[in-house]
């Protein structure tokens, strides 16, 4: 097979969207822009990916890492001029160049497989991916001649009132011949509205030296929207929410409210799930099947089992077994271990614990730096005194033990198997197993005290 590159382009600033964080790097739902585009790259058999950097190169690299290799655009001249940079790469190569913009974060692979396969049968030596924009403001237009042929691309800021009125656009996407490309590419002048080396001028040099120029056209045009500014991020955003979603429903997730539910790209739901609406869920998160989340929650890196409900909820980076119930209004903080069967109740914080099968911390505890076995029960209000000011201490509760409402358990402590703790104590020295502790102030009842204090203040 012709040995296939793909230069993705990332050095501009992306001034239209106002912002301290470089365009690319900009989340479309939790997932960098260019991350999107080389995700898609990935899946197709390319021998090299290329990005061009220039704003913001170290943050771009870093976020893309060993995916790709990376060329320097000091100054940004331009599409061309960005391209151009890949030469001392690419060069002298044999074969086929996709260029993909790194700010068309909702192109799919599918489309370039295909976009590839039509340059190849149709033998051009450029091939621009187009598209019908409802509202093609801003992108370049695809201007086609008698026939039909494609003859250039006019930018918005170079176009004349006629060219203005078509909706035909370039998407930024093209397979070129590689050696055809770097040769067109010294041909490129900045003469034009904003003095910059166009990529696009490429297809009409092309064409002046007879070569073959291809389209193809993409049927769906919100699959390649750029996004220069926040309203088209927006969209994007929107857009992606809605792909996600379908994929899955298709695949056996019931989502109430699509339009109110953001799964990241990175999760993996299982069948007969159920997301109820406000639910966002981000990052390397699965999720077992016969599962609720929602309403109102949010799951982020995070292992869920089967049968677990999570209402009105946040949990993050923690492993949450099968058969959990969460909720409604709890915390699970990240470094959390909760096995099957655990109950966390309204209003309970737990953070980086272990919490073993069948446990119950029903209503409002926080639960820090600590142990829990199976079958404890942790009554209402009951505190974990994890940190003295300077450091932070672990909390020990073994197997079926049963701490009162309202106790304080200062760390470092343990409170033994089956201890039994008396609610509104303030546990500081470790329980044996199996024994009752009570530590609080002895109650005393004054005879008819209140009876004498009322009469007192008449
Ligand atoms: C570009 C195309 C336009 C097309 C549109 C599709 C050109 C001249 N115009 O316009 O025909 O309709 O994309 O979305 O190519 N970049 C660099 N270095 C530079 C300039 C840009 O790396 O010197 C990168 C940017 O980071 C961006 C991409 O190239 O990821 C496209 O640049 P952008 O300025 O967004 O071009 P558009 O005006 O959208
Ligand atoms: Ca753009």
């Amino acid at each position: 097979m012709t040995n296939r590159y793909a230069i993705v382009l990332a050095a501009g600033q992306g001034v239209r969207m106002k912002s301290k964080l470089y365009k690319v790097l900009h989340p479309v739902m939790g997932r960098p822009m260019v991350q999107h585009v080389v995700d898609q790259l990935e899946a197709l058999d390319l021998e090299k990916i290329i990005t061009v950097v220039g704003y913001g190169a170290e943050k771009v690299k870093a976020q893309l890492g060993e995916r790709s290799l990376y060329v320097l655009q000091e100054e940004q001249l331009g599409t061309g001029h960005a391209v151009q940079q890949a030469g001392s790469l690419l060069e002298d190569k044999k074969g086929i160049t996709l260029v993909v913009c790194g700010d068309t974060p909702l192109l799919t692979k599918e489309t370039l497989i295909e976009l590839f396969n039509q340059h190849q049968t149709t033998g051009a030596k450029v091939t621009v991916l187009t598209t019908l924009m409802p509202d093609p403001t801003g992108y370049g237009r695809v201007i086609r001649n008698e026939a039909g042929d494609v003859e250039k691309i006019v930018e918005q800021k170079d176009a004349s009132h006629d060219q203005l009125l078509v909706t035909e656009i370039n998407t930024g996407t093209y397979c070129f011949d590689n050696q055809f490309l770097f040769e067109a590419l010294a041909m490129v002048t900045n003469n034009n509205a904003q003095g910059e080396y166009y990529l696009p001028d490429v297809i009409e040099i092309a064409k002046m030296k007879e070569e073959k120029v291809s389209a193809f056209q993409a049927n769906d045009s919100s699959e390649t929207i750029g996004v220069n500014d926040r309203v088209a991020l927006a969209r994007a955003e929107k857009l992606m929410k809605q792909r996600i979603n379908e994929q899955h429903m298709r695949n056996g997730v019931t989502i109430v409210d699509p339009d109110q539910t953001y799964i990241a790209p990175t999760v993996e739901i299982a069948t007969d799930v159920t997301i109820e609406p406000g639910t966002i869920i981000k990052g390397e998160t699965t999720i077992g099947s016969d599962t609720v989340i929602g309403p109102n929650s949010e799951v982020e890196d995070c292992k869920i089992g089967e049968g677990t409900k999570v209402i009105h909820s946040i949990v993050h980076q923690s492993n949450i077994g099968s058969h959990v119930n969460i909720g409604p209004f709890a915390h699970i903080r990240p470094n959390t271990q909760i096995d099957d069967e655990v109950k966390i109740g309204n209003f309970v914080e737990v953070k980086k614990s272990s919490i073993d099968f069948g446990s119950k911390l029903s209503h409002l505890s926080y639960v820090g730096d600590a142990e829990i076995g199976k079958n404890v029960n942790v009554g209402c209000g009951t505190i974990t005194v994890n940190y003295d000011g300077k450091n932070k201490y672990k909390t020990i509760i073994e197997d079926g033990a049963f701490i009162g409402c309202n106790s304080n358990l200062i760390a470092p402590v343990t409170i033994g198997r089956g201890a039994l703790i008396a609610a509104g104590s303030t546990i500081n020295k470790d329980v044996p197993d199996e024994a009752l502790s009570i530590a609080r102030a002895k109650q005393i009842n004054k005879a008819e005290y209140a009876k004498k204090i009322n009469k007192l203040s008449k």
